[in-house]
């Protein structure tokens, strides 16, 4: 079984893809409990059993929290392999705070609970692709990309979140009911994102086939750049590195 350190957002959305028993802890919210409810498998008490009894170790709490959760792990990780899921966390950390296990660096997002997800692994941690790879896409990347690989794929179905938030209360605005709204933008965003896949990602052809010159859709998307979607962006990437 995989032990979960930690039952919250992301180690809950990897485990409902997964979709099989899990040994888990929490810190005391019964998150672990209800995982467990819903999943089969045990809630443990103790991190350090968890790992002795795990065959695989997904640490799923916050970054801040690795020394002292590896503290209370010990000796039990020797030999273990442990996968880490933690944001802006190195693989010298990780080793440094278990030597004698194997470690693996993995950057999820939450669309791994419906087996949609994206997962970046740093190289080495090439024997997890296949784990990963039953929850959506994989991709092994050189562990300087890391960092990016999170500001653009972990952070990414909160900013299209908001994007469809946005983009229906402005259809409210135009007097659309809000039901009616949310219901054509998730249909229009799906296709729209078919559609680039299909086009092989050329989102100039899908810009040019929607935008007639001097028409709306030219419009639309000056008034979107004017109000600075790109820097938007440019500056939420560099907010995440950041830290
Ligand atoms: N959320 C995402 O989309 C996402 C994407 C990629 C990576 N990550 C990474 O995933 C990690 C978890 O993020 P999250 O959003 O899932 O946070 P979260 O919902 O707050 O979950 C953290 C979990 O860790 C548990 N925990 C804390 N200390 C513990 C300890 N000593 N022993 C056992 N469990 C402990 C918490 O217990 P309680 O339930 O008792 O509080 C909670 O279940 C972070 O390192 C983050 O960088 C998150």
């Amino acid at each position: 079984m995989i032990g979960f350190i930690g039952a919250g957002n992301m180690a809950g959305a990897l485990a409902r893809g997964w979709g099989e028993p899990v040994l888990a802890t929490d810190s005391g919210s019964g998150r672990a409990a209800a995982l467990v409810e819903e999943l089969g498998g045990e809630t443990l008490g103790d991190n350090a059993e968890l790992v002795r009894r795990a065959d695989a170790v997904v640490l799923g709490h916050k970054p801040y929290q690795l020394e002292q959760v590896a503290a209370g792990v010990g000796d039990a990780a020797t030999g273990k392999t442990v996968i880490s899921i933690l944001g802006g966390t190195s693989i010298a950390q990780l080793q440094a705070a278990f030597p004698q296990s194997t470690v693996i660096r993995a950057v999820p997002n939450t669309p791994v609970a419906l087996r949609r997800g994206v997962t970046c692994i740093a190289e080495g941690g090439e024997q997890a692709v296949a784990l990963f790879e039953r929850v959506g896409s994989v991709f092994v990347l050189p562990e300087s990309q890391m960092s990016v690989a999170l500001a653009t794929t972990s952070v990414m179905p909160a900013y299209v979140a908001l994007v469809a938030e946005a983009a229906i209360d402005a259809g409210v605005r135009g007097g659309l009911p809000a039901a009616r709204a949310t219901e054509m933008f998730l249909a229009t965003l799906a296709g729209s994102a078919e559609l680039l896949i299909a086009r092989g990602g050329d989102t100039l052809t899908v810009r040019r086939e929607v935008t007639s010159p001097g028409g709306s859709t030219a419009r639309g998307l000056a008034a979107l750049e004017r109000n600075g979607l790109r820097t938007a962006f440019d500056e939420a990437l560099q907010a995440v590195i950041g830290g």
